[in-house]
């Protein structure tokens, strides 16, 4: 595992954007995974200032999304469809056919989660994975506890997320109970992965992801068991691991 030490939230979104772009140079037809919430929007905004600039060219990439809220249409403010066009696909040159997330109207779990996982193999699996962390370990939406061994399917989310992932919401009862997520076979299933983080509320969980043992307890601590990760983490995400 590479660890990149970034002096606050903009650095390490500007090295986490300098990773998907050599990405994007060295592959234009690469698949990147892609992952909503707040960690990652500095990085989306460096790399849409970089298109504008005319380095980079989204033309030929295909984005596989990490999640989406089961029951929230794309056009729902707080949809992850609505995040990514907000923050990415509206903003460059991507082609829109190509930007994926599981299908957050499609009722029936099954038929949601064999889909994505259907799109995933056709698009030949992800060159690079982009991950956030979650306060409790969890990426996308496998919460401690999960098995190891899940493609995509349709989880509950914790009382703990669903309090992190209030404030996006008007109340605590708007937020969706459950979501679709890419399981923590097929993060692995990604040729390279770059996670970021930001923040002194991270602290614990880098230290327990990456120093920690491997146990479903954190999920992200199988991460340590890719042999292609790269960390991005701000110094207050970083303040709890020794010697870094
Ligand atoms: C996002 C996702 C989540 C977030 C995690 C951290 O697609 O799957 O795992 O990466 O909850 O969220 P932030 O960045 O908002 O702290």
């Amino acid at each position: 595992m590479r660890i990149y030490k970034a002096k606050d939230y903009y650095d390490m979104s500007r090295k986490a954007a300098n990773i998907i772009s050599a990405q994007i140079i060295m592959k234009p037809h690469c698949v990147l995974g892609l992952a909503t919430g707040s960690t990652p929007i500095g990085t989306y905004k460096q790399l849409v200032e970089w298109y504008k600039k005319g380095d980079l060219d989204f033309s030929e990439v295909t984005t596989v999304n990490l999640d989406e809220y089961k029951g929230l249409p794309k056009d729902n403010e707080q949809s992850y469809y609505y995040f990514m066009n907000e923050n990415l696909f509206s903003k460059v040159n991507i082609d829109k056919s190509r930007t994926f997330l599981p299908d957050g109207m499609e009722e029936d779990s099954e038929t949601a989660c064999r889909k994505y996982n259907e799109i995933i193999h056709s698009v030949g699996g992800v060159d690079l994975q982009l991950l956030g962390l979650g306060h409790n370990g969890h990426i996308g939406f496998n919460e401690p506890g999960i098995a190891f061994e899940k493609e995509t399917h349709c989880i509950t989310l914790s009382e703990r997320t669903i309090k992190a992932n209030m404030r996006f919401f008007m109340s605590e009862k708007d937020v969706p109970r459950q979501a679709y997520t890419m399981g923590i076979k097929t993060i692995m299933s990604a040729q390279k992965i770059l996670v970021v983080v930001s923040g002194e509320d991270k602290a614990d969980a880098v230290r327990e992801a990456f120093f920690g043992s491997i146990t479903p307890h954190v999920p992200a601590s199988i991460l340590q068991l890719h042999n292609d990760v790269t960390l991005v983490a701000d110094e207050a995400a970083l303040s709890k691991c020794t010697g870094i």
